[in-house]
């Protein structure tokens, strides 16, 4: 039978046990060990029933205050042990914020300066409603060159040092596109005129020395409709090239030439002082209208159609406006370059914005 000498110790017991409690876990334990339905406090009141009627007031007065005390004690050590874990936490978990901030992936990385120049080129046709149009880097030699009015045995094959594929079994080869010209043609296959697209791409020749790398970057032009002349042409490559360099005015100078697929055609130079090069004509792109054949060879009436073409370096116009001075060091892939003339991931070219401001 309990008495006050047998709560009393057990209080004792109690208290101590709370007292060293080192967790909250343990402390619910105990709160449940000592005040939970079959716990040795709530054991105690359950002996109430079983006593004389004259001993249960007292008996549940100790034992109520015993309860009382001990949760009490329990709460205490509990949120002592709460503030003891936030102060660890606090201790381990902080920041030196003096330390230089550490940059992020979008300040870190650069976009090459031809990837820029292709989006600022997109920006400026686009602007002059032309689209983009894409073809694939393998492709046939009848699109290179056959339906470009450029015949097998045609002697202009020899000025395209061609990187060809095995022959197949019927003769036919494929080959890594010399220029984007082919472009031209697939459009003309799959589109009606009026037909205004540029195409911005890679192309291969065999040839490699401190102006020439074996890949490099073109972008094609192609106006097809029934009004488009020469003087569009001319127009067209002037609003670029002022909104390229960013130039209130330019002097261009059309040279009489020679391509297959256009007639007549022209190469096209700049006035380089405008660009900080007093004294010399720089050439950057091929063009002329597209002469009858290639447009017959596309299905469409050269009675009835008519329009310019042409090709532009990217990489030369690129090295041009910022100031890179070899065309090799473009694609060596070395770190310090691409920080030196790369752009900012979120510096898009805009006319809105400014091009490259
Ligand atoms: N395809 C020509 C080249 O690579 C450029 C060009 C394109 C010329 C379109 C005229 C018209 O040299």
């Amino acid at each position: 039978m309990a008495n006050d000498t047998d709560i009393a110790s057990l209080e004792k017991a109690l208290l101590s046990e709370i007292d060293s409690a080192s967790d909250l876990d343990a402390i619910e334990r105990l709160r449940i060990s000592t005040l939970g339905k079959k716990g040795r406090v709530s054991e105690l009141m359950a002996r109430l029933g079983t006593l004389p009627s004259e001993q249960r007031k007292a008996f549940g007065q100790s034992v109520n205050q015993l309860k009382e005390r001990v949760t009490e004690a329990l709460e205490a050590r509990k949120s002592q042990l709460s503030r003891d874990a936030m102060s660890a936490r606090v201790a381990s978990e902080w920041a030196d914020v003096t330390l230089p901030v550490r940059l992020g992936p979008l300040q870190d990385g650069r976009i090459h300066p031809i990837s820029q120049v292709w989006d600022e080129i997109v920006e400026i046709f686009g602007d002059m409603g032309f689209s983009v149009a894409e073809g694939p880097d393998i492709e046939s030699d009848d699109l290179n060159f056959t339906k470009l009015n450029i015949p097998p045995e045609h002697p202009a094959r020899q000025d395209h040092d061609t990187f060809y594929f095995k022959p197949k079994a019927d003769g036919s080869r494929l080959l890594l596109r010399t220029h984007t010209s082919p472009v031209q043609i697939r459009t003309m296959l799959s589109q009606k005129p009026p037909i205004r697209i540029i195409v911005p791409g890679r192309v291969y020749r065999i040839d490699s020395d401190a102006t020439h790398t074996p890949m490099f970057h073109q972008v094609e032009g192609l106006v097809i409709d029934e009004h488009t002349h020469l003087g569009h042409l001319k127009w067209c490559l002037e609003e670029f090239c002022k909104a390229f360099f960013e130039v209130p005015d330019l002097k261009m100078r059309f040279r009489a030439s020679h391509f297959p697929f256009t007639e007549p055609s022209m190469e096209v130079d700049l006035d380089a002082s405008a660009i900080g090069k007093p004294g010399q004509w720089l050439e950057i792109l091929g063009s002329g209208m597209v002469h009858p054949n290639v447009i017959r060879n596309c299905g469409l009436d050269p009675e009835k159609y008519q329009g310019f073409a042409f090709g532009m370096g990217l990489d030369r116009i690129t090295m041009l406006k910022y100031g890179i001075p070899d065309l090799r060091d473009m694609f060596s892939a070395d770190l310090r370059w691409l920080k030196h003339f790369g752009f900012l991931p979120l510096d898009v070219p805009t006319l809105a914005g400014g091009l490259s401001s």
